[in-house]
């Protein structure tokens, strides 16, 4: 199995990732967001680009089934019913219920990679159930970071060299890019103590500031949810 780590979606485009296999990872928070949602019997989650775009999606599918989830610099969008703390997305408000999903980073990585041929949705959640996915499907794949703003975040080259290091204890079998060994490094560095780098992130500081440190606890927990979503015909689902 080929491994390389995308550290960033910013210069690439849509067709670059038709048939492969694409791991999501949006540590801070759009991937927990999803996870959460989705073990909490959300039916479905439909990840967009714009808002423009969630506000058109939405206005089709069924009234009262559909909520519109997401944030613009980390708040709640004015007119959506939700926001992106996975807090937010409990079984009471998301179960049975599809999610129109915008984020700032996340859902345009999401949407971005939808011609692959597997794209799974990853976090330090989920980190070790992905890991044995992928190990059983045995393929190459990447691990596409969602990043911050066009830019490098740590969290989420932290959690694809996590992910790389659990892989390489379940496989022999697998080939690691010169990015894949650079987040290995990372994370042999800085995921000591995932609450502290994610308090001393960018992104991190930026959620506590606007008062959503609650939020970093629960997206620095390991393989606290085992749920894979993967994502096909333009909805991201749990396996049946
Ligand atoms: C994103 O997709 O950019 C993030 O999930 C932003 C956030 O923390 O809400």
């Amino acid at each position: 199995m080929k491994c390389s780590v995308i550290l960033c979606p910013a210069h690439l485009d849509e067709l670059y990732f038709t048939g492969k296999t694409i791991i999501v990872i949006d540590v801070l928070r759009a991937s927990n967001t999803i996870i959460n949602a989705l073990k909490n019997g959300a039916k479905e989650i439909v990840p967009v680009a714009s808002v423009e775009f969630a506000v058109k999606v939405s206005g089709g599918m069924f009234g009262g089934q559909t909520l519109i989830g997401g944030e613009r610099n980390t708040k709640k969008i004015d007119g959506f019913a939700l926001g992106n703390s996975p807090l937010e997305y409990t079984e009471e408000v998301v179960s049975g219920k599809s999610i129109v999903f915008y984020t700032t980073n996340g859902s345009k990585a999401v949407a971005k990679a939808k011609f692959s041929e597997n794209l799974f949705i990853c976090s330090f959640s989920n980190i070790s159930a992905v890991a044995k996915h992928i190990v059983n499907l045995n393929t190459d794949f990447e691990i596409l970071c969602a990043g911050r703003n066009n830019s490098f975040s740590i969290e989420d080259s932290v959690c694809a060299g996590r992910l790389v290091s659990i892989i390489q204890t379940l496989s022999k079998n697998i080939e690691l890019s010169d990015s894949s060994k650079a987040c290995l490094a990372l994370n042999k560095s800085f995921g000591k103590s995932i609450l502290a780098m994610l308090k001393g992130s960018e992104h991190g500081k930026l959620l506590i500031e606007n008062g959503f440190e609650e939020d970093l606890k629960f997206c620095s927990e390991t393989d606290s949810i085992k749920v894979i979503p993967y994502f096909k015909e333009n909805v991201i689902k749990l396996p049946r």
